[in-house]
């Protein structure tokens, strides 16, 4: 049976492709969406990516995931590091039975300080960071992988 997943990019992440390249890569997240559906696809997983710079909108989208019952593949970029309200939001989700994979393009804990904290990962079900696009298909895979 397929499910339905909703693939999540938090702030600033709308600038991909410009945005650090070094850190992040060269991909705009158009492209890394593209891949996405790729993905899920050849999975034979429902996927519907969204991006917000906006803290309130991804609390609305987390408390619909958990309505709908969706797994989320969530890159809360900025948020990860400080946003109790996503982070209670994460756990609300995963404590109604949902899903939640935890994605970075780039690895934080490799980073600056304020980077090695998530306030996000107590609530995931899992975490996937520094595989840039890869990171996003991964989670995908880890998915998919648990529902057999
Ligand atoms: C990020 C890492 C965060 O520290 C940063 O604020 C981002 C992107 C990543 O995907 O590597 O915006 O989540």
């Amino acid at each position: 049976m397929s499910h339905h997943v909703l693939v999540l990019s938090g702030p600033n992440l709308a600038a991909l492709g410009s945005r650090e390249p070094e850190i992040y890569g060269t991909l705009t997240l158009a492209a890394i969406e593209a891949q996405v559906a790729d993905e899920a696809a050849s999975l034979g997983l429902e996927v519907s990516c969204r991006q917000t710079d906006d803290e309130a909108q991804l609390v609305g989208w987390l408390h619909e995931a958990a309505a709908a019952g969706w797994d989320v593949v969530l890159n809360p970029a900025a948020f990860t590091h400080y946003s109790y309200a996503v982070g209670d939001a994460c756990a609300h989700l995963t404590g109604t039975g949902s899903r939640l994979i935890e994605v970075h393009l780039s690895n934080p804990a490799s980073r600056e300080a304020f980077r090695h904290t998530s306030v996000v990962a107590r609530s995931a079900t899992g975490t996937i960071a520094g595989f840039g696009a890869g990171s996003y298909l991964l989670a995908l895979r880890a998915l998919a992988a648990q529902d057999r």
